[in-house]
């Protein structure tokens, strides 16, 4: 659990702290700069890792700088993501908190489907449990909703998987508003996971939603895959202006964007980890907010 009155030395050597807190479910604190795990596999999500050494080194590292959130998901590899999690940090930090996703299959390379059938998620729980060894998943988040299948019987399956302990809490992925208004009657959803960055706000709406509802965003493609860290990009000029890199103003618009908002920066490199657990620390003002919101039109 955070503790406040260790916030000065937590913010030397551990950056990330620097961005505040967000407590998942009310009740599960963590720092509000998170990192993505789906990088750390083989091209096309899929397969081993270039260099495996490289991406223990890169979660470990994550872990140092103060990161307490990590999002996976039994299909980045599949199941290397998870694999590597647990090579690197387990037995696990008391504080952290490994939120995997399951509902989607992995014919191939850049090829993602969702099967959203009970059995299957149980299954894949299941597997979960097993590869990251954990009795509990602290964060289980419905990857896709499968549109072939009865929402109820999806969330109704981790509903049960929640009352028999190997869940504590429930997200969603890519949903509309409705979708999760009805999900909402059925389970407590905690958290909803959308592709959401300064280059693209169609999620706007649904951030708005989690906003009032208390309920955390965790944005996917927070840098838009590099494409707004790359030089040359939207953010360069402004970064010069900062003494900040294109990637941290990203990732700080996004911090400062909402109280609910956990971004998830992806990387295979510790350069890039580094660089991007500093952009805890930039504070941005309201006018370099609005600034930024203009530079890059959605
Ligand atoms: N729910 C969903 O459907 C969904 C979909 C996609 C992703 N996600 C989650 O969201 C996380 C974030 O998404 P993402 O990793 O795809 O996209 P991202 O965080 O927007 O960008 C990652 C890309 O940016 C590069 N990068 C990272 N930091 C950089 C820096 N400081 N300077 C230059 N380039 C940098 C990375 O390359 P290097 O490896 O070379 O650093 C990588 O190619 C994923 O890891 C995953 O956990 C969820």
């Amino acid at each position: 659990m955070p503790d406040s009155s260790a916030a000065p030395a937590v913010h030397a050597g551990r950056p990330v702290g620097a961005a505040g807190t967000f407590a998942l479910g009310g009740r599960l604190p963590v720092n509000r700069l998170g990192y993505g795990a789906m990088q750390l596999t083989g091209p096309g999500v899929w397969g081993e890792p270039k260099d495996p050494d490289e991406a223990v080194r890169v979660l470990r590292r994550a872990v140092e700088l103060g990161v307490n959130f990590i999002d996976t998901a039994d299909s980045y590899g599949p199941f290397v993501s998870e694999r590597l999690i647990h090579e690197a940090l387990h037995p696990y930090p008391d504080d952290l908190v490994v939120a995997t996703k399951g509902g989607l299959t992995r014919p191939g390379p850049d090829d993602w489907r969702p099967v959203g059938r009970p059995e299957y998620l149980r299954q894949q729980c299941e597997l979960s449990l097993r590869h990251l060894g954990l009795e509990r998943i602290d964060l289980y988040q419905l990857h896709r909703i499968d549109e072939k299948v009865p929402v109820a019987d999806q969330l109704g399956e981790l509903s049960l998987l929640q009352q028999e302990g190997k869940i504590r809490f429930i997200g969603l992925s890519e949903v509309s508003v409705a979708q999760l208004e009805e999900a909402r009657k059925l389970v407590d959803v905690v958290s909803v996971q959308n592709l959401y960055n300064l280059s693209d706000r169609s999620a706007e709406s649904v951030l708005e939603y989690a906003e009032q509802e208390d309920v955390a965003f965790i944005p996917w493609f927070p840098i838009a895959t590099g494409e707004l860290a790359r030089p040359g990009g939207p953010l360069e000029t402004a970064a010069h202006q900062h003494g900040a890199t294109p990637s941290q103003l990203a990732l700080a618009w996004l911090l400062r964007r909402s109280p609910v908002m956990l971004p998830i920066p992806g990387t295979s490199r510790l350069t890039h980890l580094e660089e991007n657990a500093q952009a805890a620390r930039i504070e941005l003002t309201d006018a370099e907010f609005e600034e930024l919101a203009a530079a890059v039109q959605p």
